[in-house]
């Protein structure tokens, strides 16, 4: 079961990062093919200097920062992402309360490289295929969850769906990035 928990406390400029992500997702690389094709980018100078005057310590405990965008309509299958832990996924635009974050089960996963030469080689996600969905949870605040558990996207709205996705060390797993937040040890 994909554990989560949310962060109302985190509050961002919606304002400015719709902006930004209208203006710079054409150039973002891309994983998934069709409908099922996810575009992902990398943040800009402006967005880590906001991130660092948002979180704690964030030089030492976020490793990495990406755009996500999920078109209107489109889906993202069960998988888990290569190289990320545990995420805070941050709404920007988009219908959030009509879309979802899929939770599935484990099965045995396939495998595919990103056809996208803007992202390297080791940019590897992990399919899910034969895994039955669990639970689809509608988030319009921050969300923390483990990106190593198979989830998925369903945006079956009429809006492009952009996240801010914060991605944390490999050893802080969801309990101690809930347990940093209420205790008033993760935001500034
Ligand atoms: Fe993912």
């Amino acid at each position: 079961m994909l554990e989560y928990f949310l962060l109302p406390d985190l509050k961002i400029d919606k304002e400015l990062f719709s902006n930004k992500v209208k203006e710079q997702c054409e150039s973002w690389g891309h994983f998934g093919t069709g409908r099922f094709k996810f575009y992902s980018g990398h943040p800009d100078d402006e967005t880590l200097d906001y991130l660092d005057n948002t979180f704690k310590n964030a030089g030492d405990i976020v490793t990495k920062v990406l755009f996500n965008r999920v078109k209107a309509n489109n889906i993202i299958g069960p998988h888990t992402d290569y190289g990320r832990g545990c995420t805070i996924n941050i709404p920007i635009c988009g219908d959030f309360a009509n879309s979802s974050l899929d939770a599935y089960e484990w099965t045995k996963p396939i495998s595919v490289m990103s056809p996208d030469q803007d992202l390297s080689v080791e940019e590897e996600s992990r399919f899910f295929p034969h895994s039955e969905i669990e639970q689809q949870i509608n988030y319009t605040t921050p969300i923390c969850f483990d990106t190593r558990v198979p989830h998925g996207v369903t945006n079956q709205t009429k809006e492009d769906r952009f996240i801010l996705g914060i991605t944390f060390k490999d050893d802080l797993r969801v309990g101690h990035i809930k347990e940093l937040y209420e205790k008033g040890e993760l935001l500034i």
